[in-house]
């Protein structure tokens, strides 16, 4: 027994910061963050909190899966930290909804929504949940440096949730991990009178080029994997829905792999990379335009710090 998808829902920070916004801050241009990026403009919280865009996603994905906080079994959050060091995101969220059931945060990075999936997989494997919450939500615009023009272009802040109900659905899940600094933002330094000053950059330090070819190469052999494990080639499969890192990317490993355009949504346009929460806010904009149909097969794939990747083959099975 694994799970099927119920509902999903998202919510988005009022702000948005175009390309334009941009380069009054930093050494930019529209015509570059496009043309190498695909991205137009990202949501950017200013005066909501994190709590605020996951409860609204929370409840949103609740109320398109027709349950009640009260169904909840277990909620897992995929984030790279929500507005405390601790209690967990997930326990702020669950302290919110009044919902009654463990609660805990997973940090898998931009992959970290398949990695939420995979624990999600064993509670539901233990038999100790009907319906799961996998709720991720993501403040990129607190960790970067917004003077690095690098980076700071890149990311968006968002909120976006599935609610699982044990079923069987699910084809294939895998999640991996190579250890690697190439993408690190290291925590901010605190003020042990004891401790050694901490001399590292604050901000997200990324080899861009090097994340790139291990996006790239993610993609291609997960993608292939994926075929082989389920035994749905990549011809059969409706839809693959890939971490929004950059359109470039995706279109990269796309070619390669002779695939039609079609197969792949994409809305980095509008977000920029919102880590975490760029896949379940894919699928919450296909299946709110009604463009997921029962029995399709689709693939989700990830990439991104640790570094690490996910992928899931699973039906669309509402
Ligand atoms: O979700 C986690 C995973 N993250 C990713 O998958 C990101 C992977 N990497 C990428 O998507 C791309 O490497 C970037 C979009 C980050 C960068 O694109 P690129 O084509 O690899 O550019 P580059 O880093 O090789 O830089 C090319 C040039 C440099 O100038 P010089 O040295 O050639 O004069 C940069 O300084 O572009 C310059 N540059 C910019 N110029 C204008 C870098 N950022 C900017 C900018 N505006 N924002």
């Amino acid at each position: 027994m694994s799970f099927r998808i119920i509902g999903t829902g998202s919510a988005l920070p009022a702000c948005r910061i175009t390309n334009d916004d941009l380069s009054n801050l930093v050494d930019t241009s529209d015509e570059w963050i496009t043309t190498r990026t695909g991205i137009r403009e990202r949501p950017i919280l200013t005066t909501e909190s994190v709590t605020e865009i996951a409860v609204a996603a929370a409840r949103n994905a609740l109320e398109n899966s027709g349950i009640s906080p009260a169904d909840l079994g277990y909620i897992v959050c995929p984030t790279l930290g929500g507005d405390y060091m601790t209690p967990s995101l997930a326990c702020v969220v669950q302290m919110e909804l009044q919902a009654n059931c463990p609660a805990v945060d997973v940090n898998g990075a931009c992959s970290g929504f398949l990695y939420a999936l995979d624990v999600a997989d064993g509670i539901f494997a233990r038999g100790k949940a009907r319906y799961v919450l996998v709720l991720a939500a993501e403040r990129l615009s607190r960790i970067l440096d917004w003077s690095d023009r690098s980076t700071c272009v890149l990311f968006g802040d968002a909120a976006a949730a599935v609610v699982l109900e044990a079923g069987d659905a699910l084809h294939y899940l895998e999640v991996t991990a190579r250890g690697n600094l190439c993408l690190a933002s290291p925590l901010a330094p605190g003020s042990c009178p004891y401790t050694e000053p901490d001399t590292r950059k604050p901000g997200l330090l990324m080899k861009n080029r090097e994340v790139y070819a291990f996006a790239v190469n993610t993609i291609s052999s997960s993608l292939k994997k994926a075929a082989e494990e389920t035994g749905i080639s990549m011809e059969e499969t409706d839809y693959f829905f890939l971490h929004q890192a950059n359109l470039r990317i995706i279109e990269t490993a796309r070619k390669k792999l002779g695939l039609p355009e079609e197969k792949f949504p994409v809305n980095i346009q509008k977000y920029g990379n919102t880590s975490s929460a760029s896949i379940p806010l894919l699928l919450d904009e296909w299946n709110r335009a009604g463009k997921l149909k029962k029995g399709q097969h689709l693939v989700l794939c990830a990439f991104g710090a640790g570094l690490t990747t996910g992928l899931a083959a699973l039906d669309w099975d509402i």
